[in-house]
């Protein structure tokens, strides 16, 4: 089904916004501007609310030469609807087209602070090029400080040149996700609820039974099965400052360094306690890795160790969070009682997971036929990261198809049923090698809920 066939689809269901959308979009990129502003137009009609409707009308309008009418209905959409990041990016391009590069800098971060999918490197860069390089940060403090960037030491890219400025010292991540994104996943939430969010949200009950909130939490399970997401999501659920830190960023960037660093981000995090403070890829801090390179030393694995313990500070409503897909890398030092003493296995997403992650990939997209639960079904053993690649693939079909046809095609459930025939499931060999650990390595029962899933244990 293609163009002509959505366009009866909405003759015949006049008032179908989601529909009114998807055409609306495909007379614009044909550039049939009147025609796609006739579609949004209809849109606000009947919702006159509507982001996307009044971002198109936007994009129209600047399309046409009159960007400062675009500006004007953007301004008011970003009053209206603060956290909707696409209106700010495209405020963000306008800006520099525009010359003003300080503001398009300022609204590019704020587009890609709230949604984080949308960095675009080829806008930084041209942005960059023009001047703006400032990025005014949020300290832990909250108060705000410049930052001049040098273009000529500039390692990162995209996504990473605005994350990685902050990352490494002070790296608060905005709330911009719900475990409402995170697609099932059910019982790791629960888990969570009852290990992170009600410890921190009842700090005074937990105290009245002798229980502090705090401590660790590590996450472990199999790549690309989300946890990185769990733990962006979990910041949303909480109203805890919320600090993310990639062990290796800390690693690469301070050789030497590294201790007082670390030190220094668990007092940042202290500092603001009640607080999350999220270490991604914690089997980094493993001493017997053959890839040291990636590894830490034992003066910073012994510094890690102490400041879990808060044997130079209190670590009293701080909360240590931990991701790894290699737990039996980690010192077994972490794993005592009063340091990463909770453990959760993110295991693959089963079959209702999958149909929620697909509903996830699937939005803003055109689709026909979709079927999240016959997805699921043709996706056993896929990861969520899996998921991604069969949308990515499926997309990467109707684009062919499209630029064959010379108009625009939608993601059909068949080109997704073909995808997810030709995506491997990456899962499998984690769990052969978790399988080893699990049997012949479970101290203390750590691998449990692996032999569980395996069917290996009730
Ligand atoms: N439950 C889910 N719902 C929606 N998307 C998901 C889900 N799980 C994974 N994904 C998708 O897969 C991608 C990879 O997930 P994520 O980075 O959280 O995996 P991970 O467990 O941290 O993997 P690694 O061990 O490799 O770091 C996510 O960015 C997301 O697009
Ligand atoms: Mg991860």
């Amino acid at each position: 089904m293609e163009f002509e066939a959505l366009k009866a689809a909405l003759a015949a269901t006049p008032h179908n916004v989601p529909l009114l959308v998807i055409v609306g979009k495909m007379h614009e990129d044909r550039f049939e501007l009147a025609e796609a502003r006739a579609c949004f137009d209809r849109v606000l009609a009947v919702e006159p609310g509507h982001a996307d409707a009044h971002l198109g009308i936007a994009r129209l309008l600047d399309l046409s030469g009159e960007s400062s009418e675009a500006t004007v209905r953007l301004e008011s959409l970003c009053d209206r609807q603060p956290n909707f990041a696409p209106a700010w990016l495209l405020r963000s391009r306008i800006a520099l087209d525009e010359g003003d590069a300080a503001a398009a800098r300022a609204f590019y971060d704020t587009a890609v602070d709230l949604d984080r999918s949308l960095a675009d490197d080829e806008l930084l860069q041209s942005i960059l090029k023009a001047g703006g390089n400032k990025r005014i940060a949020m300290t832990s403090t909250g108060a705000s400080h410049e930052e001049t960037e040098d273009d000529d030491d500039f390692p990162f890219d995209g996504l990473d040149a605005v994350a990685a400025r902050d990352l490494s010292i002070e790296f608060r991540v905005k709330a911009d996700m719900k475990f409402d994104d995170v697609g099932g996943m059910e019982k790791v939430k629960d888990d969570i609820r009852m290990k992170i969010i009600h410890p921190l949200k009842n700090a005074a009950l937990f105290a009245a039974y002798g229980k502090k909130a705090g401590g660790g939490v590590l996450l472990y399970g199999p790549p690309g099965c989300g946890k990185t997401l769990m733990a962006r999501a979990t910041a949303g659920e909480i109203d805890a400052a919320f600090f993310s830190v990639g062990l290796h960023q800390v690693l690469d960037m301070y050789i030497g360094e590294s201790e007082q660093k670390l030190h220094k981000i668990f007092e940042l995090a202290r500092k603001a306690a009640p607080a999350v403070l999220f270490f991604d890829e914690t089997d980094a801090l493993a001493a017997d890795r053959r890839d040291m390179r990636q590894s830490a030393g034992r003066n910073l694995i012994n510094q890690f160790l102490s400041e879990l313990d808060g044997a130079q500070a209190n670590n009293d409503g701080l909360l240590i969070l931990g991701a790894t897909n290699a737990p039996w890398h980690l010192d077994g030092a972490f794993l005592r009682p009063g340091r990463f003493d909770r453990i959760i296995f993110v295991p693959p997403p089963d079959a209702g997971a999958r149909a929620e992650i697909a509903k996830i990939h699937a939005k803003g997209k055109p689709l026909v036929d979709f079927d999240p639960a016959d997805l699921a079904k043709r996706t056993e053993g896929f990861s969520g990261a899996d998921m991604r690649a069969v949308f990515e693939q499926a997309t990467e079909a109707a684009l062919g198809e499209a630029m064959r046809k010379g108009s625009l095609v939608p993601v059909s459930g068949k080109m997704l049923a073909k995808a997810a025939k030709d995506v491997k499931p990456s899962t499998r060999m984690w769990f052969e090698s978790a399988k080893n650990h699990a049997l012949y390595a479970n101290q203390s029962g750590f691998y449990d809920d692996v032999l569980v899933h395996l069917g290996l244990k009730k």
